[in-house]
């Protein structure tokens, strides 16, 4: 059993506020180092299934209990850009635009086009726990777009053309795109390249616990859509690129000081906007293995 882990723990008084947005709830009045009873972790689990983000404002955690908090949901993925992990701990990703001594902390570039963290993987994520170390004071907002709601938006012909497709994402399709303060994303070692083999999934999943369809295609990661002729993929995926990020299916989340958030990578994609590159942000990152999709 791990540290966040104590079914008998005394119950936290905590709330749920749905956001006046598609996506999204805060969950304010909880401490996440300390342990949650089931009844509690069943609260924080049903309202992560309901609003796809959630919130948790001002945690103060060590990186040990961030990574016991997530692994309560899962298995903990390691993100192959192991250059970028936290000594000591490679379960947490570091996204940061931050130099030292001319070597970037961590992913500088992370998230830069729309995305679901790992949908390159034949068992991609389940979700994404994002801990805010550092924040500029402009800028640094994260947009996340429901594609639940972006797929029952779709026109029925639409939904139509879409049933039983397949789509291949690759990590390595864009890798070359990320360039970030003028400092190239660093080599990738031919045991990184064999952890990242392009992976094959429907372009429409079925969310594992609540059933719900939708869309699994990402301008990040996504090349093509199988058995079409290759300008019809294309012309295909630019239709649902544009279509899945329109602002109604849209939660801009503005962060606050020692925000965690916790979002769903089988129900919705994200986008990192970015900050004037003189303004200092380190993120912390924890990603849970889901299931194969289907
Ligand atoms: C990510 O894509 O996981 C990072 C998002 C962010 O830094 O806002």
């Amino acid at each position: 059993m791990n540290a966040a882990v104590s079914p008998h723990a005394p119950a936290q008084h905590f709330d749920v506020g749905p956001f006046d947005a598609v996506l999204g709830a805060e969950i304010v009045g909880i401490d996440l180092a300390q342990p949650l009873n089931d009844a509690d972790f069943a609260r924080v689990h049903r309202a992560h299934l309901e609003h796809g983000v959630i919130v948790f404002r001002d945690q103060h955690l060590t990186p040990e209990q961030h990574i016991a908090f997530s692994r309560r949901f899962g298995e903990l993925q390691i993100h192959v850009l192991h250059q970028f992990l936290l000594a000591g701990h490679p379960e947490i990703f570091i996204i940061s635009n931050i130099i030292e001594n001319g070597q970037p902390v961590g992913l500088g570039d992370a998230g830069k086009f729309w995305h679901s963290d790992l949908s390159y993987k034949d068992i991609p994520s389940l979700g994404s726990m994002l801990y805010a170390q550092e924040l500029p004071e402009e800028g640094g907002d994260t947009l996340f777009a429901s594609q639940q709601a972006a797929y029952e938006a779709l026109p029925v012909e639409l939904k139509a053309r879409l049933e039983g497709r397949r789509a291949a994402h690759s990590y390595l399709a864009r890798y070359d795109d990320e360039v970030f303060a003028g400092i190239r994303r660093p080599t990738l070692t031919p045991e990184q390249i064999a952890e990242v083999k392009p992976a094959i999934h429907p372009v429409v999943r079925t969310h594992p616990e609540t059933g719900r369809k939708g869309l699994f295609v990402n301008k990040n990661f996504t090349t093509h859509i199988l058995d079409l002729p290759a300008d019809e993929s294309c012309d295909l995926l630019k239709e649902l690129f544009a279509h899945s990020a329109k602002p109604e299916f849209i939660y801009r989340h503005r962060w606050q000081p020692n925000d965690l958030v916790f979002w769903d990578n089988r129900a919705l994609i994200h986008l990192a906007t970015g900050c004037p590159s003189h303004l200092r942000r380190r993120m912390h990152r924890t990603t849970i293995q889901g299931d194969v999709p289907f």
